[in-house]
């Protein structure tokens, strides 16, 4: 397939779109169809990826936004199935890719036995990621997943999320148990949430003066985690203190969320992420 002018391929056996467009510069691994990175013009990098990510089929990038689909976290039945799907340790397929004076569009698709998904990555002064679940069997399919962002922070200690002052959250860290949010989320421990909420966040980043909104639709939940020190530091593919330049603010469908798409019928999740002004 041509490429148009502002985006070039890297690798053979391990592709990456690489994006120099006048608004943005980003990256896109085939594998996973997988945002790495995305920097819009006169700005900082806005995702974290880990410099200890392995690039190799069967394994997900940590960083970036990896797809977990068509389930999050483990499987709901069968133990044997990997977390978080079936689609970001594989190799997709680029569908289409075009460009206009806003920015660079890339789509990509995937089938795995009767799951058949899209993703539509438009990099810009914006990024928009855009998962779409067809179901293009003949019986319902029950659907559930993340859009899994991992946001960079300046220090992890000092950032707050706001917009989730009030809503209930699944606590998964000890737990798991239901609490009520109050006030911003803020980190000095690990956090692994499940919160009930279609809204958007912000992230403020008040050492370097940032804020970032996650804007999301077909999104009942919204994840928030940090691994903190000691699991960070069990991870083989993240430096022990890289838990410290992350904050995952995850556009979700988690647990009893799971929606069913009939069959000839699709579901459409997405985010986007802009820097604030
Ligand atoms: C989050 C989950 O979405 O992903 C966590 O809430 C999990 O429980 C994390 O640890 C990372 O998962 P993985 O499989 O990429 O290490």
């Amino acid at each position: 397939m041509n490429l148009p002018p502002s985006v070039r391929l890297s690798g053979s056996d391990y592709p990456v779109f690489e994006i120099d467009h006048p608004t943005c510069k980003a990256r896109v691994a085939l594998h996973g169809a997988h945002v790495m990175e995305w920097c819009p013009a006169g700005e900082e990098e806005v995702l974290y990826l880990s410099p200890d990510a392995v690039y190799k089929e069967g394994k997900a990038i940590r960083g970036g936004i990896p797809v977990c689909w068509p389930w999050f976290n483990a499987h709901p039945a069968d133990p044997e199935q990997p977390s978080h799907g079936l689609v970001r340790g594989r190799f997709w397929e680029l569908l289409d890719a075009a460009e206009d004076p806003s920015g660079v569009t890339l789509r990509f698709g995937i089938r795995v036995g009767i799951w058949n998904a899209e993703i539509t990555v438009k990099a810009g002064e914006e990024l928009e990621v855009t998962l779409e679940s067809k179901n293009v069997s003949e019986v319902p399919i029950v659907v559930s997943g993340a859009l899994h962002t991992y946001l960079g922070v300046s220090d992890i200690s000092q950032v707050r999320i706001v917009n989730l002052d009030g809503c209930a959250y699944l606590d998964t860290v000890g737990g798991p148990e239901m609490r009520k949010q109050k006030g911003d989320v803020t980190f000095d421990r690990e956090v692994d949430r499940i919160y009930e909420s279609s809204s958007s966040t912000l992230i403020v980043d008040d050492l370097s003066g940032r804020t970032i909104l996650i804007e999301k639709s077909g999104s009942p939940s919204t994840v928030v985690w940090n691994p903190w020190a000691e699991k960070a530091a069990a991870m083989g593919d993240m430096p022990d203190d890289g838990y410290r330049k992350f904050c995952c603010i995850e556009a979700a469908i988690a647990n009893d969320r799971a929606v069913v798409v009939m069959p000839g019928s699709s579901h459409v999740l997405s985010t986007r992420i802009s820097v604030e002004e």
